[in-house]
């Protein structure tokens, strides 16, 4: 049996990788201390993988737990450590939280790993790790620029301690993808983004003001240097970006080398406008969306966009949905959580 320790499981991105792995023939156990997620996943993900699946609720600094996960658990054969605090806005408000979560979890798994010699990993990185970069599209050779808040900090951190490990000859073999901007939810409509507190992100937002629970999306911008005023950004379905995860854990086990970390962008390597991306919202769900062009957020990037040649050429991974299908299974998922009875929060 593949076993797969999966931190953060119950999360956005976690949830929709352990269907995929599932689907893959992997067995993805479940490590969550439901901090930002809702336990209520947990009933989805067993009824979309009809699997008995094994679940600790824990949080990933407390060593003496997670070890526990290891130690009852044999056949490991690597872990994904999605488990972190993602919000930009909350991380420049709250940098302590941040720093001790988001890199104390990823040293816990590092030695836990170590404990019982599992040398596989999956990290979660985040294309914020580039700042604004002086040419597009970026690759992962990109030199990374001074991180714009305490949440892209703690992403450059956890990257840095993985590649001293590596430095340092340590047994690990790992695979770090830098996300762009996941969006969308699973086409069944079971499971998406939860909606904890006023959403920061974009999609959501739009969502939200569609069903009626936000009166006005702000576009934060329009006077950026970009066709239309608004930022740029690459926007990739959580469906693709949950596959790629799967595709880097085939790979790693492949791997007969010494100690690494390979780094991978994932998106789609389309830049979309804020005020693109809300029109296909509208095209493709046959809605109008309040909306107003008001002023820049604080930390915003003007444009970033994926060089993804390399996933494609070493994992064989590609994005295969589009932002329609995004926007789409976006909206399902909406309207499904307002029939679950989630309201309005904050
Ligand atoms: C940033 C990071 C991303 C990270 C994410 C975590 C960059 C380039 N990207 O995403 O890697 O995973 O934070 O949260 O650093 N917008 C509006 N109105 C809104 C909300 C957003 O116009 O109400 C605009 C933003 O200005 C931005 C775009 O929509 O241009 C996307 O914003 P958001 O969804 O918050 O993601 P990023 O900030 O790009």
């Amino acid at each position: 049996m593949k076993k797969v320790i999966v931190t953060g499981g119950a999360g956005f991105i976690g949830s929709h990788t352990v269907v995929e792995l599932f689907e893959a023939g992997y067995t993805p156990v479940v490590v969550d201390d439901f901090s930002n997620s809702h336990r209520s996943v947990l009933d989805a993900l067993r009824a979309l993988t009809s699997a008995d699946l094994a679940v600790y609720d824990l949080d990933c600094t407390d060593a003496e737990k997670l070890a526990e996960v290891f130690r009852d658990d044999g056949h490991i054969c690597g872990a994904i450590h999605f488990a972190a605090y993602k919000s930009v806005v909350e991380s420049v408000r709250a940098p302590r939280k941040y720093y001790a979560n988001n890199i104390g979890s990823l040293v816990t798994l590092l030695g836990v790993m170590q404990e019982f010699g599992l040398e596989n990993l999956v990290f979660s990185s985040s294309c914020t790790v580039y700042g604004q970069p002086d040419a597009l599209p970026v690759t992962e050779a990109t030199p990374l620029q001074r991180a714009q808040s305490p949440y892209g900090f703690t992403k450059q951190v956890c990257e840095q301690l993985i590649d001293d490990l590596v430095d340092a000859k340590s047994p690990l073999r790992a695979v770090t993808l830098r996300y762009f901007n996941p969006i969308g939810a699973h086409p069944s409509g079971q499971i998406g983004e939860l909606p904890i507190g006023v959403p920061d992100n974009l999609v959501p937002y739009i969502t939200q003001t569609a069903a009626g629970l936000r009166e006005t999306l702000t576009v934060f911008g329009g006077d950026y240097a970009t066709p239309d005023g608004s930022c740029v950004r690459d926007y990739i379905h959580v469906v693709d970006l949950a596959k790629a995860h799967v595709k880097a854990l085939d790979w790693i086990t492949t791997q007969k080398s010494e100690p690494f970390n390979e780094v991978f962008n994932l998106g789609t390597g389309e830049g979309v406008s804020v005020l693109e991306a809300v029109r296909t919202f509208e095209a493709v769900n046959d809605l109008k969306l309040n909306y107003t062009v008001g002023a820049r957020r604080p930390g915003d990037v003007e444009k970033i966009y994926a060089n993804v040649d390399k996933a494609r050429d070493v994992l064989g991974w590609r994005a295969e949905l589009r932002l329609g299908d995004a926007m789409r299974d976006a909206w399902n998922w909406q309207t499904t959580l307002a029939q679950r009875g989630f309201a309005k929060q904050r």
